[in-house]
């Protein structure tokens, strides 16, 4: 099996800018990942992020944690406990209005990095779109604009921190899904692995590596694209030693922006148009109880309407 791809943005400026383009093609079309360096956010600035988010865990969220375990019983379990996930998480929002000022126990050093984080992020996110559109043979700013809806596009911070479990065969760090939104953006931990995708049929491990940030498709932009690119299954072992840091930024979709496959993209090979026509925000109330179930069902659900109550509630 190919390895898993891992693409350097050095030099996507210059004359190996086709190459690197080819790269990216490539993971985006065979793959649904990808792990990025040289990204342009600089290393101690990551440095300064992981160690206020392992700071803050162990001052305000292990605690917690353990309380939680304790209370339902979940170090004792005996059989596979598959309503739960072994995380400690909280979600900041950045667009399109921060919460970050309204999250509790954040002290003010760490708003003020993630806050610094997420800008440089959002521009990262869509620079990626443009050279997705790029390569799709999509206008420049195709895929921003159909994030956009009236109030841009909507963009956060799962911040989780998965500690050791001692059943890791028992319950799982996340269940396997795949994500909801558009292209997710992940600073993992560079120790402790535990990510894992599903590539034809198998688990492959997502390698942890210092300073990259690991890219993903979500399903909107599998519908965007028509099929052309396809958003992966994957989830994460618990592991019975060390924290695991991840943090994962989604850049989404608007609330009311209304997502369907680019008409270049229809038209181009005289392909039909496989996926239905939505407000994002009418998806997410769906995935929102069906995340960890297949997802073709929720498009298939938006292709005829009149199933859409019977799925949501199922
Ligand atoms: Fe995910």
């Amino acid at each position: 099996m190919a390895s898993f791809p891992v693409i350097s943005l050095e030099k996507i400026n210059g004359e190996e800018r086709a190459a690197v383009l080819a790269q990216i093609k490539d993971a985006c079309e065979n793959w649904g990942f990808f792990e990025l360096v040289n990204h342009g956010i600089a290393p101690e600035f990551m440095d300064k992020v992981e160690k206020l988010t392992k700071e803050h865990y162990r001052k305000c969220m292990e605690q917690r944690f353990n309380e939680m375990v304790a209370s339902k019983g979940l170090e004792a379990v005996q059989s596979e406990i598959d309503d739960l996930d072994w995380e400690s998480t909280f979600f900041l929002r950045h667009l399109p209005i921060s919460n970050i000022s309204e999250i509790p126990d954040l002290d003010q050093e760490y708003r003020e990095v993630m806050r610094e984080f997420a800008a440089k992020l959002e521009v990262l996110a869509e620079e990626l779109l443009d050279l997705l559109c790029e390569n799709l043979g999509l206008e420049k700013g195709y895929l921003k604009k159909a994030f956009c809806g009236s109030k841009g596009p909507t963009f956060g911070t799962k911040v989780s921190n998965y500690p050791p479990c001692p059943k890791p065969d028992l319950i799982k760090g996340l269940r396997a899904h795949t994500d909801a939104g558009g292209i997710i953006l992940l600073f993992q931990d560079d120790k402790v692995s535990g990510l894992q995708l599903l590539k034809d049929g198998e688990w492959v491990d997502v390698p942890p590596m210092r300073h990259s940030i690991v890219i993903n498709i979500g399903d909107q932009l599998e519908v965007i694209t028509n099929g052309r690119y396809k958003s992966v299954m994957h989830r994460v072992i618990a592991q019975t030693d060390g924290t695991r840091m991840s943090l994962a930024s989604f850049y989404n979709p608007g609330s009311d922006a209304v997502i369907y496959p680019a008409p270049a993209l229809v038209e181009k090979d005289g392909c039909q148009q496989l996926y239905p026509k939505f407000v994002f925000e009418d998806y997410m109330k769906l995935y929102a109880g069906v995340k960890f179930q297949a997802k073709e069902p929720r498009f298939e659900a938006f292709k005829n309407t009149a199933t859409l109550g019977q799925i949501a509630t199922a």
